[in-house]
């Protein structure tokens, strides 16, 4: 997860994860931690929830081992700041460490306002993210925050795992 206003709905994303058989390790920018806590995510998922790249206490080096784990990663939802680091190869947190670092497929969900998804700067993330062959759930046209509304809305959690489940 990262900074978005849209991370509750990844409380419901963990849940019906589990519902199809999945083991999910949370992974969450210090953006995320501002929303929803880390103690929602490591209860419902039943495994603690990465947040810092320099915690030791839990792995030894946990964007190695959670990248090696991961059979699909899930960046849900990603913020226009996350696909920035992610489409520059940034490793300073350990969402963008983990994503650089498996070799997993990575699906990114992301959440934005619509001014954000349709800045040039993020076409040309988006873009060069497709180039790197991660794939893309929505955003979708809707409601957005402050009651606007337009483009940016976080795919609905059921597409999520539509994709999720295609890509597996
Ligand atoms: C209430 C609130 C809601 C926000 N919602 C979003 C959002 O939906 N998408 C987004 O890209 N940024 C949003 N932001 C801004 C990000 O949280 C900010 O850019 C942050 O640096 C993201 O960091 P991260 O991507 O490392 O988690 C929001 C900020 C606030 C205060």
């Amino acid at each position: 997860m990262s900074g978005s206003i849209a991370s509750y709905k990844a409380c419901e994303l963990v849940r019906r994860l589990q519902d199809m058989g999945a083991a999910v390790h949370c992974l969450m920018t210090p953006g995320a931690v501002r929303f929803v806590t880390p103690l929602t995510f490591s209860a419902l998922s039943g495994n603690p929830v990465a947040t810092d790249v320099w915690d030791d206490s839990l792995w030894k080096m946990a964007h190695l081992e959670l990248a090696e784990k991961a059979d699909l990663f899930i960046i849900a939802p990603i913020s226009a700041d996350t696909l920035a680091r992610l489409a520059q190869g940034n490793a300073s947190d350990i969402v963008c460490a983990t994503a650089l670092s498996t070799k997993a497929p990575v699906l990114l969900a992301p959440a934005m306002h619509e001014a954000m998804w349709l800045h040039p700067a993020t076409r040309e993330n988006v873009r060069k993210l497709k180039g790197f062959g991660y794939r893309f759930v929505g955003p979708d046209k809707g409601p957005l925050a402050r009651g606007d509304s337009g483009w940016g809305r976080m795919a609905d959690v059921s597409a999520i795992l539509k994709e999720a489940r295609k890509i597996i």
